[in-house]
């Protein structure tokens, strides 16, 4: 069924309700065109009352529904919030914080990844669910735990870190030299004085090898606690798909990505709260687009909000079929919310949800769910289309954290984050796909590679982009880019550091500081950073125009090989960037359907030989399609042609 007919449903918590209540549940269903719906996350309290006294018949009657009903289950496995007997009986299983200070039982995601107690508990469980469920015909896919987020810091915790850092770096002395513990007599004499990074003013915070090693550590301890469950479930249950969703950001999920057989997504995107923002919409396929980019495939949108909750800024109509269809039409094979139904109280009983507590459907939201599940009906044959992108963009969770880290240049709201988005705004702008990549991925599909301030080289990827140029490739890289190596160590010889001979250029100092440039016979403003750069064999585009380095490059391009590789060094605004990619992209031969900008806020997309129009403005626009038709796209709206 996945990558067949797209999943339509979403979170929903029958253990709250009662049996009336589901029975309404599943009319409801048919009634909002949902197929589907997501068990278990958080029931591990209600599977097992007390240690070793289960409770499965719930569960069981659900799936009879779900079958009766003709709907399907993603199944969970509960590991996501441990039961308070759990917590009070083996306290080792609760997380530690930076103070090592155990944490009360509370809220959810309060684990130790570690605990040897916990990932047993974890496999038992599991193992009951995969027995019992793992045949059972609506079962479609695993969703194991929920959202991994966050680190523990117990003495289980430092043990295996320490066991991470022996394996990774062999030696002490390899260790002291790669960590630079000379610096502020931070030498370890022995394996047993390392531990965790600590926030001023508490602890360690000033070794930056030390900051990204614990970083990296406490991704693939996830990725370990991950394959704890999955191992059991792929052993039980070999051709159902697992997945674990994917939503906060500090955490390289590229190692998971590696584990799960199809990447899966939680979107919050809030259009609503800032009506015409349009960037919002750009975001929200910025990172559809980084889900697809990870591993080059569709990917499943596991939640998202169906209505806003009451009191903020509400969803305006139309809104919500648009942000379905951005999803589906950047590579998704599902849209899914949370939540199924309101729940009676707690946390997230105001959040939204299709079934609001009134219970009714002929309210705006499930009106407009409804709609969804019927258009993913009729653009069936969507599902499963591959996206081949012609442009990578690289944004790397690891350059993420070495930038962090770094001191030096002055970030704030010129963040990483924000350069990586200005780089992908032009092609949102035109409707290019583009696929956005960890370093590490290949660029061999690629006919455009682009890597803003790409701070951090990790092993191999500058030799790798130096063939992909070589081979052909366009290649795009700006300031602050090459100055450390993947333990956030200074690459000696300056930057860009292993990139210098493919990009023919030597960068000397970073300003930061507005300053101007000519291009295109235009003079453009540039923003935040100027590079003090010299050629060494590289095309001198344009020069900067003011302060003491006036005359010295801005915008290079280096020839080599069959391709070509260019330095911007400066941050530019939209106008600028549409000016250059504009250029770039027909020299590049990459396919688009429009060679200017759509207007603001309007992108659109092909998949599965459809082409999807959306508007995030809070203005309608008139659109020239491809075909020389004229359209008007209303606000918030989307035609799919
Ligand atoms: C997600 C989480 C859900 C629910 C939702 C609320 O991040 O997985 O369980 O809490 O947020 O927005």
């Amino acid at each position: 069924m996945i990558g067949q007919t797209f999943l339509h449903g979403g979170d929903y918590n029958p253990e709250q309700w009662d049996e009336d209540t589901w029975l309404e549940d599943m009319r409801l269903a048919k009634l909002a065109n949902v197929n589907t719906m997501t068990v278990g996350i958080f029931s591990w309290s209600m599977l097992e009352l007390k240690e070793g006294e289960y409770n499965f018949g719930w569960l069981d009657r659900i799936f009879e529904l779900l079958n009766e009903n003709g709907m399907k289950a993603v199944l969970a496995t509960p590991s996501a919030a441990q039961p308070r007997w759990m917590s009070e009986k083996y306290p080792e299983v609760l997380r530690t914080d930076y103070n090592r200070v155990r944490q009360e039982h509370k809220v959810r995601v309060n684990y130790c990844l570690t605990s040897p107690i916990y990932r047993q508990k974890c496999a038992e469980m599991t193992r009951l669910l995969a027995e019992r469920y793992g045949k059972n015909p609506a079962l479609v896919m695993w969703h194991v735990s929920n959202e991994y987020h966050g680190d523990c810091h117990c003495e289980l915790c430092q043990e295996a870190f320490r066991g991470w850092v022996k394996e990774r770096y062999k030696t002490l002395d390899n260790l002291n030299e790669k960590w630079g513990t000379a610096f502020w007599s931070h030498y370890y004499s022995d394996w047993s004085e390392i531990r965790s990074p600590q926030p001023w003013p508490a602890g360690e915070w000033s070794m930056f090898s030390l900051g990204v090693a614990w970083k990296r550590f406490n991704s693939e301890l996830t990725v370990d606690f991950f394959l704890n469950e999955a191992n059991v479930i792929r052993e039980i249950t070999p051709d159902i798909l697992v997945t674990s969703n994917i939503h906060t950001w500090d955490f390289n999920w590229r190692v998971l990505t590696e584990v799960v057989d199809i990447v899966s997504y939680d979107s919050y995107p809030r259009f609503e709260a800032n009506e015409g923002d349009c960037f919002r919409g750009l975001n929200a396929s910025f990172k559809y687009d980084y889900m697809r980019g990870l591993k080059r495939k569709p990917f499943i949108l596991m939640e998202n909000n169906p209505s806003s909750p009451p009191g903020t800024k509400l969803r305006r109509p139309g809104y919500h079929i648009t942000k379905a269809m951005q999803a589906v039409s950047a590579g998704s094979d599902s849209f899914m919310y949370f939540q199924w139904r309101n729940g009676k109280t707690s946390n997230e009983m105001f959040h939204g949800a299709v079934v609001n507590h009134d219970g009714r459907s002929d309210t705006r939201a499930f009106q407009e769910v409804s709609k969804v599940g019927k258009i993913l009906e009729d653009i069936q044959d969507v599902c499963g289309a591959p996206i081949e992108a012609e442009v990578a963009l690289i944004y790397d969770e690891e350059n993420h954290w070495g930038i962090e880290f770094a001191t030096s240049a002055r970030w704030d709201e010129r963040s990483y984050d924000n350069q990586v988005r200005d780089h992908y705004r032009p092609f949102w702008n035109r409707g290019i796909a583009v696929d956005v990549i960890p370093s590490v991925n290949d660029f061999a599909p690629y006919k455009v590679l682009v890597a803003p301030v790409l701070y951090m080289l990790l092993p191999g990827v500058a030799e790798r982009i130096t063939e992909f140029v070589k081979n052909g490739g366009t290649f795009v890289t700006t300031f602050w880019s090459g100055y450390v190596d993947d333990d956030n160590y200074a690459i000696t010889g300056g930057a860009p550091g292993y990139m210098s001979k493919v990009l023919g250029i030597r960068s000397e100092e970073l300003d930061a500081c507005e300053n101007a440039i000519e291009f295109n016979g235009k003079s453009w403003n540039t923003l935040h950073f100027a590079d003090i750069i010299h050629s060494e064999g590289a095309e001198v585009i344009s020069t900067f125009k003011n302060e003491f380095y006036a005359g010295s490059p801005a915008l290079t391009c280096n020839s080599y090989g069959s391709g070509k590789a260019y330095y911007m060094c400066a941050a530019h605004d939209e106008n600028f960037m549409n000016e250059f990619y504009g250029g770039l992209i027909k020299d590049a031969g990459v396919r688009a359907l429009y060679d200017r900008p759509l207007p603001k806020g309007v992108t659109c997309r092909e998949r599965g030989g459809k082409l999807f129009v959306m508007n995030f403005a809070p203005v309608s626009h008139e659109v020239t399609l491809p075909s020389g038709e004229m359209i008007v796209v209303g606000a918030g709206q989307t035609k799919i042609i």
